[in-house]
């Protein structure tokens, strides 16, 4: 842990840009929307905002689809908007940091349109490969999307990968083409004064080999592209000769990353990793099956990342998960569960990254129709399982379970028709009916909101070196109760939190312990002779 790097005392606010605020009417978040808001994000104390893609894109997945990396989606605004952008953040001592998506472009990318010339330098940009006989792919890998990840071009008689949508074929990133192409976006963006990248599936760039997956119900073909050897060489390429020229951070999104790996993208190849562990504890291998006792594989997965790395990135949501308070917290409690989540995520030793609305405690849309999905996943597994021969309303419900419509919901704003997200009313995605009560202006002027709940603690969190720098020491307890200590210099804080719905006792020795409340979404809540936590009861406490 270097405590000079902003990342590491900071805290990151991730805008999903298409959703948060929509400047000009048109129904689609927007860079004028983000930076009329800044003043708002400034005002919880945020260091760094992590910007998902803002790229031209198609929109075969909002974004993460690229057809240019060195310019501005016009659904989103103009280079000098995104120029605004990165200047009123500064003013405001806020850094910007990019999503980079480089397994993949978009197929309407001019590479990809170039690359179906097979004379053409951009041929050998993409992955293309004949078939094992006529209409038969070159493997069985299937795709992040559903169905095979592969697709024919009948005029090649050849195949491309596309580990996600058709749409999005994967790049070759054994042409040092490639690379040098990719190195070049990176410095373009570097120059213009952002504080580095957020790398899309950064863990499988690499395909080492092109056998056969072994049979799994879910994406075969993994053990040949995740983590391999050529991907922490590119990574540590990238690293050393563009990163380490630049006051950036990187943090990967690296699906299913063990400690092992973990440890090595650590070490001199990115500065923060996402670890899948927690996002997993809740549900089964086919996600689309739930877990409802979900905490002992989540503190198990905490404490064990926690253990294993020094400094790490640490989430609870992002634009591909459901909201957490729907999966980890109850309706029924629901201020004081969000402010449990809010407690763990802020007083757990790494990078803190808060996604939009998660500091007023959005929950899930209600049961998504058929006809307002918009993640292409949803069509797809929809078809699938009506194929199956579920019912349609088995089949929503399924969907419903891992649809990341539900994160994409526009941010919350006001009580007014589009909940202040935009001046029109017809969205991109549908507004939760409940922003009447759950939207930051009601919360504002509530001293007991959960935004500014997340006020009071990110500021403890900042003020704090125990918080912040402080080690990590879980104490142990049955899986109802989360537990640990941070010490730093001397210092003790103790993070205390109930993860269920019922009033649970507490241990020995736990109920020996003496201390200051030094922040609890209980008013009047104290440690010293506590024997049980009420419902999702948290506090941080300051041992003497
Ligand atoms: C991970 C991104 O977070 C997700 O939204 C996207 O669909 C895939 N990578 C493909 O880029």
């Amino acid at each position: 842990m270097d405590k000079n790097k902003p990342f590491v005392g900071g805290i990151v606010y991730q805008i999903y840009p298409r959703s948060f605020k929509d400047s000009n009417g048109d129904g689609i978040g927007d860079l004028p929307g983000i930076v009329s808001k800044l003043d708002y994000v400034k005002s919880l104390g945020i260091d760094i905002i992590w910007l998902s893609p803002v790229y031209p894109t198609p929109n075969a997945d909002f974004g993460y689809d690229i057809s240019d990396y060195k310019a501005i989606n016009p659904e989103l605004g103009t280079m000098e908007d995104m120029d605004r952008l990165i200047l009123e953040a500064r003013k405001r001592g806020i850094r910007i940091v990019m999503d980079l998506v480089v397994n993949h472009t978009s197929d309407e990318h001019p590479w990809f349109l170039a690359s179906k010339d097979p004379n053409s330098p951009y041929h050998d940009y993409y992955i293309y490969k004949r078939g094992k006989k006529p209409g038969v792919p070159p493997n069985n890998w299937s795709s992040n999307f559903g169905g095979p990840a592969w697709e024919y071009i009948p005029e090649l008689d050849e195949w491309y990968l596309h580990l996600f949508s058709k749409k999005q074929p994967d790049l070759n990133w054994r042409n040092p083409k490639v690379l040098e192409e990719v190195e070049s976006i990176l410095r373009f963006w570097l120059d213009k004064g952002i504080y580095g990248f957020r790398c899309d599936v950064i863990n499988q760039i690499y395909k080492e080999s092109f056998d056969d997956g072994k049979w799994k119900p879910w994406l075969i073909g993994q053990e040949h592209y995740l983590m391999k050897e050529g991907n922490h060489l590119i990574l540590k390429r990238l690293h050393d000769d563009v990163f380490a020229h630049y006051d950036c951070m990187t943090v990967g999104e690296t699906y299913d990353v063990d400690f092992e790996n973990a440890k090595r993208f650590l070490d001199g190849e990115l500065d923060l990793v996402f670890q899948f562990d927690t996002m997993n504890a809740d549900k089964f291998i086919v996600p689309i099956f739930v877990r409802k006792h979900w905490q002992p594989a989540f503190k198990k997965s905490l404490i064990g990342w926690e253990g294993a790395v020094d400094w790490n990135a640490v989430y609870l949501e992002n634009h591909d998960q459901k909201r957490s308070v729907s999966r980890f917290g109850s309706p029924g409690f629901h201020s004081l569960s969000a402010k449990m989540l809010g407690t763990l995520l802020l007083t757990l030793r790494g990078t803190p990254f808060i996604y939009q609305g998660e500091e007023i405690g959005m929950v899930d849309y209600p049961l998504f129709k058929k006809k307002e999905y918009q993640d292409p996943v949803n069509f797809w597994l929809y078809g699938l399982l009506r194929r199956i021969g579920f019912s349609d309303n088995r089949c929503l419900k399924f969907v419903d379970n891992m649809n990341r419509d539900h994160a994409r919901i526009p941010m919350q704003w006001d009580e007014t028709a589009a909940a202040g997200f935009s001046s029109n009313q017809a969205t991109w995605l549908p507004v939760h009916p409940n922003h009447r009560e759950i939207n930051v202006a009601k919360e504002e002027i509530d001293g007991e909101s959960i935004l500014n709940y997340y006020r009071k603690l990110i500021a403890l969190r900042k003020k704090d070196g125990a918080l912040t720098y402080g080690s990590f020491e879980p104490v142990k307890t049955n899986s109802r109760i989360f537990a640990f200590y941070r010490r730093y210099e001397g210092k003790t804080r103790f993070v205390l939190l109930n993860l269920t719905a019922r009033k649970v006792g507490l241990p020995k020795q736990i109920r020996s312990l003496r201390g200051e409340v030094l922040l609890s979404n209980y008013e009047g809540a104290g440690l010293t002779y506590k024997k049980f936590l009420r419902p999702y009861e948290a506090l941080i406490a300051e041992i003497r």
